[in-house]
């Protein structure tokens, strides 16, 4: 079902884009004046004077002269006589024809030449403009699309660039275009799906749309039949407001950590999603409510909303252990079915102002940002969300402008220059979490009150000229920021989290500054949670200098000892004797070669692969390639989740 949602999704783009050409080509064809779309704006009526037959030469020896000929015509061109023999004669004068002009006083043939071509256009033209050019052309034209014959085009200097065009063999006046009829064509070459110029409405293309958008209706028609099996539709719908018995419904709104947060009034034959939409409450959603995205997550409570039904888009997007939880999307439920239910996304995902409480290089090109908000309010989030910074229009510096002299030789390489960056928003990921008892103390931060970000300043790549390319205009302005600073920011948003609690294995693998979200849901499962379930926490960087929080994690595993910590450097620049005070080592090599060889040990404490979740956060080669690894090892796409950034 969810590739038939798909289907159609791309193709009502499709079909969509189309229809609005077909509107607005079909109104201009309407409404345009016909005389201009004709091309024939200067076009006159050649009338040439009656010429004195006695002086012509017998026709019949002008047959026995030239090559046989199916007619012979007499015609007179510029004001003098010709016979003109026509050797092929086709249906329409455009189509493919075989002349002879032969003046008609000296038997002789005649070559319609660029003088008498020019001659014939000028006697055809009424506007103001002079000749700019002539020129003998062969077939295609893209103002005659179906001409086969050759023709001389001849240009008119006018404000709508008449191009005249003349038979070379017949001196026929074919035809006048000009800038309108130019511009017709292009309606008509839209309108009909023309565009390979075939001067036809039967073409490929438009078989092949008709072909799609049937496909359109038919995915169409088996979406509303499953959306009608899951109640989506009733009678309701349909009938005037005035006949629908106004059955709304009170149902309790809990935040995170099961919090009450309103009693809200919902109508019973809108869906959730629309339903909180009204009370100010707006979940997270990118397909409107079709049931794909898969963003509007809530979590229905279990003990009053008995018999809740599973819709198909739920069952896509929930493993069983969520459904039984009560997790569903809103869009696919509404208020008649049931009495409470948890937001999960948006309780928090307001505009706020932050203060920046610190900033600390922890690595040569990784800044640990603290922030609290201006209000001094805290927000609670879920471990794994981030937030989005708007990022004002600036100057910044290739080179960060407090860098500790210690870290400058890893910027020597950098060419320093100023560059200035428009407004823009980046999305930058929690790298703590929020603790449940007031007064615990966490890496500073005493009341759980704080944002914490680990952000990498990110370089411009190597070019020929190091002005072509900004580096990274978002990670340099928040990290080039001073305490005190402030700076907006909308969220928390969630959507790279926790499953919810179990005693299966974690295992979480990272690298560079994907460290964020992992390390907030590790500190989640220890300090907040209390978890006594195996977490493994697998950390790649290239040297020494890159191991963020090494100290920090080193004394956690020893700490805990369900907490395994395996740190993995790609370039060393030390020997790796250098391994950390008894436990765990350091090793070299790339974080998911030593998922793999650890992965054996890890399952055979498990109760198998299928019972160890995975949460994965780093650049996308390592993210690929460990999803890739882990599906080899049988491990499902339910298993994972990953949060993917740049
Ligand atoms: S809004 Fe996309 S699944 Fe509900």
């Amino acid at each position: 079902m969810s590739l038939i949602k798909t289907i159609h999704k791309w193709l009502s783009l499709l079909v969509g884009l189309q229809l609005l050409i077909w509107l607005g080509t079909g109104l201009y064809f309407n409404l345009m004046d016909s005389v201009e779309a004709s091309g024939n704006q200067y076009r006159v009526r050649v009338v040439e004077p009656n010429v004195d037959s006695s002086q012509l030469i017998e026709p019949k020896s002008v047959l026995q002269e030239f090559n046989a000929a199916v007619t012979l015509s007499q015609i007179t061109l510029l004001a003098k006589p010709y016979y003109l023999l026509t050797h092929d004669k086709a249906l329409y004068p455009y189509f493919k024809n075989q002349y002879t002009l032969v003046d008609a006083i000296k038997g002789k043939q005649v070559l319609v030449d660029e003088a008498m071509a020019r001659q014939l256009a000028t006697a055809s033209y009424s506007g103001a403009g002079k000749i700019l050019a002539a020129s003998k052309q062969t077939p295609p034209f893209d103002d005659r699309l179906k001409e086969k014959n050759t023709l001389w085009r001849v240009d008119f200097d006018d404000k709508i660039n008449t191009s005249v065009y003349i038979d070379a063999a017949s001196g026929r006046l074919a035809a006048h275009s000009n800038d309108d009829k130019r511009f017709v064509d292009i309606a008509f070459m839209l309108h009909f799906m023309d565009y390979t110029q075939e001067g036809s409405f039967n073409n490929v293309q438009i078989i092949v749309f008709a072909i799609f958008t049937l496909f359109f209706a038919l995915s169409g028609f088996i979406w509303t039949i499953e959306l009608g099996i899951n109640g989506q539709y009733s009678l309701s719908h349909l009938l005037p407001k005035r006949f629908i018995k106004n059955n709304t419904k009170s149902v309790q709104v809990l935040g995170l950590d099961d919090t009450p947060l309103h009693n809200i009034s919902l109508s019973g034959h809108e869906n959730l999603l629309d339903g909180l939409i009204h009370h100010d409450i707006a979940l997270p959603s990118s397909c409107g409510g079709g049931g794909t995205c898969g963003r509007c997550r809530v979590k229905l409570t279990a003990s009053v909303n008995l018999n809740v039904k599973i819709t198909a888009s739920d069952n896509q997007q929930f493993t069983p252990e969520e459904l039984a939880l009560g997790y569903r999307l809103a869009c696919q439920h509404n208020s008649d079915e049931i009495e409470s239910l948890t937001l999960l996304d948006d309780t928090q995902a307001d505009k706020h102002q932050l203060i920046l409480a610190s900033s600390e290089f922890i690595s040569p090109f990784i800044k640990e940002l603290k922030f609290k908000t201006m209000s001094g309010k805290p927000i609670t989030f879920k471990a794994g969300a981030f937030m989005r910074f708007f990022i004002p229009a600036a100057s910044g510096n290739t080179v960060p402008t407090a860098l500790p002299h210690a870290l400058s030789q890893h910027w020597d390489h950098i060419d320093k220059h100023e560059f200035r960056h428009d407004s823009c928003s980046r999305n930058y990921s929690l790298a703590n979490c929020v603790l449940p008892i007031d007064g615990l103390e966490l890496n500073g931060d005493v009341h759980g009150n704080e944002l914490h970000f680990t952000i990498k300043l990110h370089q411009a790549p190597k070019m020929a000229n190091a002005d072509l390319i900004l580096p990274g205009v978002g990670s340099h302005f928040i990290c080039n920021l001073l305490p005190g600073d402030s700076i907006d920011a909308v969220g928390p948003f969630s959507e790279f989290c926790a499953k919810p609690i179990s005693d299966k294995a974690m295992v979480m693998v990272g690298a560079g500054s994907g460290m964020a979200p992992l390390k907030s849901l590790i500190e989640e499962q220890l300090f907040k949670f209390g978890t006594s379930r195996p977490i493994h926490f697998f950390f790649g960087a290239r040297s020494e200098a890159d191991l963020i929080y090494q100290d920090y994690f080193t004394a956690l595993a020893v700490k805990h000892d369900h907490f395994f910590y395996y740190p993995v450097l790609s370039r060393p620049t030390g020997k790796l004797a250098s391994e950390v005070s008894g436990h765990p080592f350091v090793t070299k090599g790339y974080v998911q070669d030593r998922l793999a060889t650890e992965l054996a040990a890890i399952t055979s404490k498990a109760a198998g692969i299928r019972d160890i979740e995975f949460y994965l956060c780093g650049p996308a080669t390592m993210m690929t390639s460990t999803i890739e690894q882990l599906n080899a090892y049988g491990v499902k796409d339910s298993q994972i989740a990953f949060d993917s950034f740049v």
